[in-house]
């Protein structure tokens, strides 16, 4: 297993690239499952989640490949309608297969999804929205087997405003009969970004990126061709990880206007961040201020954003309190920033973090992938060597992490144990 070491106390200086969004690339890839042909889809960041979807995909009859950033997948010879536990388990994400399949074969069969690190996570909203669509669902030895005729248009409103839940729904609908009501939508820009490949592939979309999404559903679409949209959290990581190190860096090719409550929170602790096209000049200050911050639905302050901002607010100049809203154990983190020495204490979904002078490296073990960022942003100014094991959970969502901090001048080291 591999083990990130990483040396503290560099400012980070230069320019980064951010890679395509992880939570958008997902998403499209499964709707290249809505109907046979060639789809391409561009800016695809190299990730483990990414080739993940690619095998589940790959089991079911597609053929793909995927160079510089460009990933060809043709899904004109689907043999199976399944997504095994092997792959579930690995990947929550893959239950974005369910809505495609059913929508194009009328069956589907998808290993119910377990808990997880972050949250029970239960995914019943997706099952009620397409039931309503007339799908009939079974769960049976852990299994979701689904079966349809032709969808039917309804309305459907969502208790939460799922991210994943609405896009699977979204697919759904696009060859159902009639039109599809979403209310209570999720407004992700990769929600967005899925209803504009969806729209370039034939679909009729109205709506997605507000909280009412209108689908009309159509006889048939053609193959996908379609670029993703920049990663909104990678690029916030980067923003946090700059500022820490009282760094100054451009961050290039990202999309600033997704970043709205990310920037402001990171502009009232002090960082200088400055806008311009779809770059970013940040330059951090010698100690943040504190700051408090809830996690919500987007536009609102993202929960994938919470462990990267805990770490900047460990060294700030007072106390901040930081609530999470959306995900009920994503606080793993703390026990493990405390191994740096944070003064963090948690009750409930509240963190109660007091800023310390410094942080001192230590070993560390990342619980998931936003917690394993969070670790490697506090890594990155605490003194001395910090070793973060499990680093498995970072190659899920971040291209070329080290990489891409070892061109900004930090000391990483990744090492084979
Ligand atoms: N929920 C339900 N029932 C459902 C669906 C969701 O109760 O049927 C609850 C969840 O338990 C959670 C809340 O609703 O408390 C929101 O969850 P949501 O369904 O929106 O999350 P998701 O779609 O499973 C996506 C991202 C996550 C990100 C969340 C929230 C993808 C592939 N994943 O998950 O990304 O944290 O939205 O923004 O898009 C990550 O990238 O690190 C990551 C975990």
């Amino acid at each position: 297993m591999d083990v990130l070491l990483i040396k503290g106390g560099r400012p980070l200086t230069g320019r980064i690239r951010i890679s395509g969004a992880k939570n958008s690339a997902l998403p499209l890839m499964a709707a290249s499952l809505l109907c046979p042909g060639t789809h391409h889809i561009s800016n695809v960041p190299v990730l483990k989640d990414v080739q993940t979807m690619a095998s589940l995909l790959e089991s079911m009859g597609a053929v793909w490949s995927l160079r510089d950033s460009r990933l060809q997948l043709d899904t004109s010879d689907i043999r199976h309608q399944q997504a095994p536990y092997e792959l579930v388990r690995t990947m929550r994400a893959s239950v974005l297969v369910l809505g495609p399949l059913l929508a194009r074969f009328g069956h589907a069969e998808v290993s119910l999804p377990g808990g997880c690190a972050i949250g029970a996570r239960p995914i019943n909203l997706h099952l009620e929205g397409l039931k309503r669509m007339g799908a009939r669902i079974e769960l049976d030895s852990g299994y979701i087997k689904a079966r349809a005729g032709r969808l039917k248009g309804t309305e459907i409103y969502l208790d939460i405003p799922t991210v994943t839940g609405t896009e699977n729904l979204m697919m759904a609908a696009v060859l159902a009969e009639g039109v599809t009501k979403i209310e209570n939508a999720a407004k992700e820009p990769e929600v967005a970004d899925l209803a504009d490949a969806l729209n370039k592939m034939g679909a009729r979309i109205k709506g997605a990126g507000t909280d009412v999404i209108e689908i009309e559903g159509v006889e048939s679409l053609r193959p996908m061709n379609h670029e993703v949209i920049p990663d909104r959290i990678e690029t916030g990581t980067y923003i946090t990880a700059v500022a820490i190190t009282q760094g100054e860096a451009v961050i290039e090719k990202t999309r600033p206007e997704h970043l709205e409550a990310v920037i402001a929170k990171l502009r009232e602790t002090g960082v200088d961040i400055r806008v311009s096209g779809d770059s970013l000049l940040v330059k951090g200050v010698s100690r943040p201020l504190p700051s408090d911050v809830k996690t919500m639905p987007y536009p609102g302050f993202p929960t994938d954003m919470q462990a990267q901002f805990m770490a900047l607010m460990t060294i700030a100049s007072g106390t901040s309190v930081i609530r999470e809203n959306i995900f009920e154990n994503r606080f793993m983190h703390v026990a493990e920033l405390r191994r740096l020495g944070a003064d963090i204490s948690v009750e409930g979904s509240v963190a109660t973090v007091k800023g310390v002078d410094r942080l001192k490296g230590a070993p560390v073990m990342a619980t998931d992938l936003r917690a394993s960022a969070s670790l490697v942003i506090a890594a990155l100014v605490a003194e001395g060597e910090t070793s973060i094991h499990r680093v498995y959970h970072l190659d899920r969502g971040y291209e070329r992490m080290e990489e891409k901090l070892r061109a900004l001048g930090a000391e990483v080291e990744r090492k084979r144990l």
